[in-house]
């Protein structure tokens, strides 16, 4: 199978809480390749269309309030499967479901609170890789 992209973000609670290094170390470990990554502290209108298949749910404004309270970090990973295998080591939405081992469970507070964000599918990741990254500067292969 041949190599995939996926977009990560290491959310504003665990760079709080110092556990943004211990996640790259996750990464690392799982054997993602860690392609580019950028810090910085998403503004509501940039959050707001990130989330914007969101934007019906009740959770909406909570969840911009959250992901603008402070610096984020974005990656891109990529490898075989990548968008399973980051989900997979992200665990469940809501840590209190999780697996053990798994990044949402160690790190993650509430279902708001969760630690870390994955794209959900090809198309997806595809879409949210170009919002957070030009072309120019991921790896050209
Ligand atoms: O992040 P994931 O794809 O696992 O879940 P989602 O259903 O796409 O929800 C996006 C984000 O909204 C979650 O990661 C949570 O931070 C937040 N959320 C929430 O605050 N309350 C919920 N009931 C569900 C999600
Ligand atoms: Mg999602």
């Amino acid at each position: 199978m041949s190599s995939i992209r996926t977009l990560a973000i290491i959310k504003p609670d665990s760079v709080r809480s110092k556990n943004a290094g211990k996640i790259l170390s996750m990464i690392e470990e799982s054997g993602l390749k860690v392609e580019a990554m950028r810090m910085f502290c998403l503004t509501r209108e940039l959050a707001g269309e990130f989330y914007a298949v969101h934007r019906e749910k009740p959770f909406y404004e909570e969840l911009l309030d959250f992901m603008t309270s402070g610096p984020c970090i974005a990656l891109t990973l990529a490898g075989e499967n990548a968008i399973t295998r980051w989900r997979e080591l992200m665990g469940a939405t809501n840590p209190e479901a999780a697996a053990p081992g798994t990044i949402r469970k160690l790190y993650g507070t509430s279902v708001q609170f969760n630690a870390c964000h994955g794209s959900d599918a090809p198309e997806t990741a595809r879409e949210e890789v170009a919002f957070f990254f030009s072309g120019a500067e991921l790896p050209k292969s």
